[in-house]
């Protein structure tokens, strides 16, 4: 059997899962008394009035209601939060090494790092931009972001996502994203794990329209994984962890959430495996922009503009003759917030390792360093590139992405990486000089 079968597929279907046969009702949601004593709750993750398209909500069945727990009480996070405005916003190119694995006993919520954002959640716009290094499971606790869907992206080690409406195994080079409010517990299959995370304030995470493309190529629908539900039955003394405008908080809960028996609806959790991205690029000349990379897009207000898109750099062939392959120097009014699942990014010979980071924000120059630029624009182009081995992404904002403290005082902030620029040879001549 293969790993797919354990899963539904499509994007944004509405599906229907039951652990237990005969307990989704038959023709309405929440009949007078549901099967075998479970509790309906729906859960939704679009307003109740929004177009159809963008309606999001899911009917759950389960064995206690979700409001069944203790206060909660604010609880410290030293470096998991949203607070965007407590250092400058900077033009500068910023690039980080990566973030060493924890030394101490660290799970995926306490291994958490803001690195940069914008927006808030308040707003409900612009998105956290967070790595992950931990080194054990979640034990005996679960949680849940109110204040947006989370993106997560492995980098190193396998995640178990056990989530209210079933269990997501991902690994590098696949990604998952968990709705907004659902709760979990993450689990390390290889003992420790490091990856980033986007949460996303805005609206939902989408498909990208296709336009002239057509109906294939980029993510295909089809590629998008949903659990089956699945639940625990369990009774002890937990910890429920909330993210809730920008702060975490903690309360006590008496049972395992995760007792969701059965679920119908749109709005779940899913992951997708980045190498199938079908990627469109030129087969004649110059560049597309790299728009054509997008796997998600959570749109704005403006359209056409996003709040945040999810674009990757996977491997693939460059055959565009007269043209300087590797990505160009550029300037955008979007701001980028890169990361490297593996292998080399082709715009960069060194200094962007898989696991660090890098940000160029709105109208900062960037592109390919000196010796990258030398490099190809003396190439033979009469043979195809085969770029492989590589994965790089990016979060791309409308928005400035603002840098936190710690990750500006952090050891990992490349001082040097102007530097990478500075070598570049003036090749100019005035005509008959
Ligand atoms: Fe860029």
């Amino acid at each position: 059997m293969s790993e797919q079968a354990g899963y539904q597929s499509g994007f944004g279907n509405e599906f229907a899962s039951e652990a237990i046969a005969g307990v989704l009702p038959t023709g309405q949601n929440s009949p007078q008394k549901v099967a075998h004593g479970l509790y309906a709750e729906q859960l939704t993750g679009s307003a109740f009035t929004a177009p159809r398209p963008t309606n999001r909500r899911s009917w759950l069945y389960r064995i206690r209601p979700a409001a069944m727990h203790k206060p909660f009480a604010a609880r410290d996070h030293a470096s998991f939060h949203n607070r965007f405005d407590e250092a400058p916003a900077t033009p500068n190119q910023l690039r980080w090494d990566p973030w060493p694995m924890p030394e101490q006993p660290t799970d995926f919520i306490d291994g958490l790092i803001t690195l940069a954002g914008n927006g808030s959640a308040a707003e409900q716009a612009g998105c956290g931009m967070h790595i992950y290094a931990a080194n054990r499971s979640m034990q005996g606790r679960f949680f849940y972001d109110a204040d947006g869907e989370l993106l997560i992206v492995p980098q190193q080690g396998r995640l178990r996502l056990a989530t209210e409406l079933g269990v997501l195994d991902v690994k590098p080079l696949e990604i998952a994203v968990i709705p907004r409010g659902v709760r979990f517990r993450v689990e390390l299959l290889d003992g420790h794990a490091r990856g980033y995370v986007c949460e996303n304030f805005g609206a939902l995470l989408r498909l990208p329209d296709l336009g002239p493309i057509g109906a294939n190529s980029m993510a295909l629908p089809r590629d998008f994984l949903t659990p089956h539900a699945a639940y625990e039955d369990v009774e002890g003394d937990f910890e429920l962890l909330a993210k809730f405008q920008g702060s975490l908080w903690s309360a006590r809960i008496d049972h395992s959430p995760l007792d969701v028996v059965a679920w119908h609806g749109n709005y779940a959790p899913y992951k997708y495996d980045l190498t199938r991205f079908n990627t469109v690029g030129s087969i004649s000349v110059d560049h597309p922009d790299p728009s054509i990379f997008t796997v998600l897009t959570s749109p704005s207000d403006t359209h056409g503009t996003a709040n945040m898109d999810f674009v990757i750099f996977p491997p693939r062939w460059l055959v565009a003759e007269h043209t300087f392959r590797p990505p160009y120097f550029h300037r955008n009014i979007a701001s980028e917030f890169m990361g490297l699942i593996e292998g080399v990014y082709d715009a960069k010979a060194g200094g962007f390792a898989p696991g660090g980071a890098s940000l160029h924000n709105c109208m900062s120059g960037h592109g390919p360093d000196a010796g990258t630029f030398e490099k190809a624009s003396n190439a033979p182009l009469d043979k195809p590139d085969h770029l492989t081995g590589t994965m790089a992404f990016m979060f791309e904002t409308r928005k400035v992405i603002r840098p936190t403290r710690q990750a500006l005082a952090a050891p990992q902030l490349q001082g040097d990486y102007y530097q990478c620029w500075q070598g570049i040879t003036k090749h100019f001549k005035e005509p008959g000089a």
